[in-house]
């Protein structure tokens, strides 16, 4: 009998921990999902406000960022369900979760592309920290997806540090 419950409370322990560590992966991936939430605004606010002679490229690359970034968000949330999470889904839920800074916006548009670069290095190590997590709970699926948001970010911040020749 005391076997049994020993090993009951062995199981219980093990399961919190498990419960634990999920929650902190569950917490990455909803930041992760409020951040993209906001850069898909974000983004927007550049392509709205860009002003100047490379107005018309600028217009047309913040277009296709921000489409990327809802489609990104969704890709997020639907992987949080699939391991029984919830992911944030109201505007006051987006707001307390997020990393991301808003503000007015710029007037020129090398600070916009200089801001955009510096809010997907932040999501890069924000997306190294959530692998992490992932690896070690032995999610291959939250790890791989990660990866590769991880890989196609740093190509965007190679891109937009070429455009402002940094
Ligand atoms: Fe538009």
């Amino acid at each position: 009998m005391a076997n049994v419950m020993e090993k009951e409370k062995e199981t219980k322990t093990t399961k919190n921990a498990k419960d634990t560590k999920k929650s902190g992966l569950h917490a990455l991936l909803n930041r992760q999902v409020a951040n993209w939430a906001v850069l898909h605004i974000k983004i927007h606010q550049h392509h709205w406000y860009v002003k100047g002679p490379n107005f018309y490229a600028l217009h047309v690359k913040f277009e296709e960022l921000y489409e990327e970034a809802a489609l990104t968000m969704d890709q997020l949330a639907e992987r949080l369900l699939s391991v029984g999470g919830q992911p944030v889904s109201t505007t006051k839920e987006i707001a307390a979760a997020a990393t991301i800074k808003e503000h007015e916006p710029f007037a020129s548009a090398s600070d916009m592309v200089q801001c955009l670069r510096d809010d997907f290095s932040m999501v890069i190590e924000e997306t190294g920290e959530a692998m992490e997590l992932a690896e070690q709970e032995g999610d291959e699926g939250t790890h791989d997806m990660l990866l590769e948001l991880k890989t196609r970010l740093e190509k965007h911040v190679w891109m937009l540090n070429a455009y402002l020749n940094e």
